[in-house]
């Protein structure tokens, strides 16, 4: 159970502590924030409102952590994390469940994304040995006018304090995502978890408590944005930024300071389906892709775009797939849960009486209970619509007709975003030379749209973000390369 067992040591009454110095305290502030289930509407949980005191603390022990670990042995490190793995998994099921209370995480789905957190870390110890284990060795006479008297040997460093805010949609995952990088390279971690999510999250980080890092290598502050998300992100001490979420992130890499920045802003993912798609695997793939999590994923189906020619039988077979979704609470492993807030559901209201008033063909009847949206298609939208170009993150897709393959790349490039987006077609030589037009960060060549595997890269183009993730390429960004140059007093070649 949530906040019994081991974690009992993380709840104090009602209120779930924060994670400083290697201990769970009570926030001086004596104020807490409420968790409102989605589902319920009622309040589920409450977490610490921290001060910028406690952060100024949390952020001095950062920094001397640092230190010490970044002088831990490599395999050492690695034994850590895939204790921590080990511990998350064996705990699935305590953290799956607050995530179906705090953010209407289908059971099923819940536990997925526990399990698939504990295989980041795994996977992420073990690259980190090998890549970390590796530098560079150059001589100096490769360029014009050098005799081979340097050797550049070259490793990678840790950056320091790296500051990880992952989103609601995924707050143990996408934490995850950063903490396990951020600590295989030698950093320390603060981690912001978002307020929806937030006691999965300190679940998760004290099975972090529980492996045996080092005190003040991790912490995790709860609050309110206003009181402490600016004071984080502009804090001094602070190296990295790994944020996943909204429009936030914007304001945050205007206001960081010359640090490096990995941002994941969202997208509107496009489906491109052509006339020789084979449209049941399309259906599939939008079904999935679209409505899975009810819509609430960066890299959700969020635009279809079909060949005229092939339109009603594939909005046929989706509405036929679409009438078998189940709709209602997450404990019930629904298909469709309720959207995480009501601002939400507001927001993705309006998207649709947009289209309504502009005349889009409605598929199904829009359906409101609450936070409960049921999935909604719909047909015939245009490019005045604000859904054709706004992610909803919602059970509701758009489906735009079009009548060329340019049609389709010029609204896909047309947006701000640039995330991933999707093709379907038979002809492998179209596909690629129509992923290689798409100003997206990835292309699925007749699938959804997916981050996943986590070891792959995955990045965004334009306002979908800055800089690549994966666990390689978080390992990579989270360092930086130090070179250590030995002149000799004259040439030397090597069996010279
Ligand atoms: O919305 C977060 C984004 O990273 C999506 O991840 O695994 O659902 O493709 P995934």
């Amino acid at each position: 159970m949530a906040g019994n067992g081991v974690f009992a040591d993380i709840l104090d009454g009602d209120v779930y502590k924060y994670y400083s110095d290697g201990e769970w305290k009570k926030s001086s502030s004596g104020k807490s924030v409420s968790i409102v289930n989605p589902t319920t509407r009622k309040t589920q949980y409450k977490v610490q409102a921290c001060t910028q005191e406690e952060v100024n603390k949390v952020m001095e022990t950062a920094k001397v952590a640092q230190k010490s670990w970044a002088k831990t042995p490599l395999w050492k490190r690695a034994e850590l994390l895939h204790k921590a793995a080990a511990i998350l998994k064996d705990h699935k099921a305590p953290i799956a469940e607050c995530l179906v209370k705090e953010i209407a995480k289908p059971a099923k789905d819940a536990v997925t994304e526990v399990v698939r957190s504990g295989d980041l870390v795994s996977y992420c110890a073990e690259e980190g040995v090998r890549i970390l284990g590796e530098g560079k060795y150059l001589v100096s006479d490769s360029f014009p006018g050098n005799e081979r008297t340097k050797y550049c040997l070259t490793s990678k460093i840790p950056l320091g304090v790296v500051l990880a805010i992952p989103p609601f949609n995924y707050p143990v995952n996408l934490a995850v995502s950063k903490i396990a990088p951020a600590l295989i390279a030698g950093n320390s971690l603060v981690l912001k978890p978002p307020t929806q999510g937030a006691v999965s999250a300190l679940h998760m980080v004290h099975c972090f408590h529980l492996a045996g890092f080092p005190k003040g290598l991790i912490s995790c502050v709860t609050g309110k944005g206003s009181e402490i998300g600016d004071f984080l992100t502009m804090h001094p001490s602070v190296n990295c930024i790994s944020f996943t979420g909204g429009d936030t992130g914007i304001a945050i890499s205007k206001k960081a300071g010359m640090i490096p920045l990995q941002m994941e802003l969202g997208g509107k993912d496009a489906c491109i389906v052509l006339e020789d798609a084979d449209l049941d695997l399309v259906a599939g793939n939008i079904i999935k892709g679209g409505f899975s999590y009810s819509g609430q994923r960066c890299t959700a189906v969020k635009v279809v775009l079909v060949m005229e020619s092939v339109a009603d039988a594939l909005v046929e077979k989706v509405n036929a797939k679409l009438s078998k979704l189940t709709v209602g609470p997450p404990e019930e492993n629904c298909d469709i849960t309720p959207v995480v807030s009501e601002s939400s559901a507001n927001f993705i209201e309006g998207l649709v009486m947009d289209a309504k008033e502009k005349g889009a063909t409605f598929c199904q009847a829009y359906k409101r209970e609450g936070n409960l949206i049921w999935p909604l298609l719909l047909d015939n939208v245009r490019p005045d619509m604000r859904i054709a170009w706004e992610e909803p993150f919602g059970p509701v897709l758009p489906v735009i007709r079009i009548n060329s393959v340019e049609e389709g790349i010029h609204h896909c490039n047309a947006s701000n975003f640039g995330l991933q987006g999707c093709v379907f077609t038979k002809d492998i030589n179209k596909a690629i030379l129509i992923s290689d037009t798409m100003e997206t960060g990835t292309v699925q060549i007749n699938s959804a749209p997916a981050r996943g595997p986590d070891h792959f890269p995955f990045q965004g183009l334009k306002d979908s973000g800055i800089g690549s993730q994966g666990i390689t390429n978080s390992i990579n960004m989270m360092t930086k390369i130090k070179s250590t140059v030995i002149n000799l007093p004259s040439p030397s070649y090597t069996m010279g």
